[in-house]
Parts: C-alpha cells; structure tokens; sequence
C-alpha cells in the first residue's frame, strides 16, 4: 500500500511506496536511514530539518514526501565526506560554527542554499576579476534567520559563511 514516489537522493534513486502523509524528513531518515538531517520542532521553526531541493532549501519536516517524485534531494550525508568536506563544512570545522552540533546538519545545509541563492541574484555582468559583492554580517543572518542554534554559535556560524563567500 502507499504511493509510489521515486526520490533522486545524493545522487541515488529510490523507488518507495509511501503513506501520503509521510513527511520528507520521515521518508529520509526512517526510510532511508539518512539521520543526518535533524528533526526539532517537526513543525518549520528551528530548520535542524533544512535539506536541498533541486538545489533549494526547505524544511523537510514541512514538506510531504509523495510531493517530490522525481525531485533531486541532497541531504548533509550528500554534501561531502570526512575526506573530502564540501566548502562549507570545512569553514564550520575552521571557525567552530557549533557547539552541541544537533542543529548543524540543517544550518549547512541551508548556507549551501543561502550562497547560492545569492550568487544565482547576482546580475550577469557582475565579473569574477572584480570579485563580487558581498553581503554584510546582517544580511547573512537575515538568510539564515530559518535556522535557530541553541547553543548560540551565530558568530561563528557567520564568519564560516563569510569566509566561504570570500
Ligand atoms: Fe523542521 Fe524544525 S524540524 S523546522
């Protein structure tokens, strides 16, 4: 029973028959053993849930599953390895951009989303030798306001993010 959904996960396909009120971050972690994208408040308010979409941010835990059929979802798990850390995994390793860790999966993935949200903005003729504009401090956490760290490790989380736009 359930409907079917093909899901492009990290690069893979899953084919998985769904109860429709599956939510995507149940149908990633308890159906395909992806924990790495954090439920908090399971209700749209911290972001510990926030995965790519066809390249942009959502907070799975608001978004039913049999609605991204043929989607391409890229989780933390999907970002990078302990080798070979993504950009902006290694600039939170760099600044310390955590303390307990528990909201870091969904504050990465959504700065992936949030960098590129910026530089998809940006006009065409802005050039790369000139280098690009920047956003000021306020305006990263402007962006990443979806995302709440109990912990409190805004700064640091911040200067990663500004040191990868760099
Ligand atoms: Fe989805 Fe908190 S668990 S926003």
């Amino acid at each position: 029973p359930g409907i079917e959904v093909t899901l492009m996960v990290n690069g893979s396909q899953f084919r998985m028959a769904l109860d429709p009120r599956v939510t995507l971050l149940d149908a990633l972690r308890d159906g395909l053993g992806l924990t790495g994208s954090k439920k908090g408040c399971d209700q749209g308010q911290c972001g510990a849930c926030t995965v790519l979409v066809n390249g942009r941010r959502i907070n799975s835990c608001l978004s039913l599953a049999i609605m991204h059929d043929g989607d391409e979802v890229t989780t933390i798990e999907g970002l990078g390895t302990v080798e070979d850390l993504h950009p902006v995994q290694a600039a939170f390793v760099a600044h310390d951009g955590l303390q307990c860790g528990y909201c870091t999966p969904g504050q990465i993935c959504s700065a992936v989303g949030a960098i590129d949200e910026f530089r998809q903005g940006l006009p065409s003729h802005v050039s790369r030798e000139l280098g690009p504009p920047l956003l000021t401090d306020d305006e990263i956490r402007e962006r990443m306001s979806g995302n709440i760290c109990r912990c409190a490790a805004y700064p640091n989380i911040v200067a990663a993010i500004r040191e990868v736009m760099e």
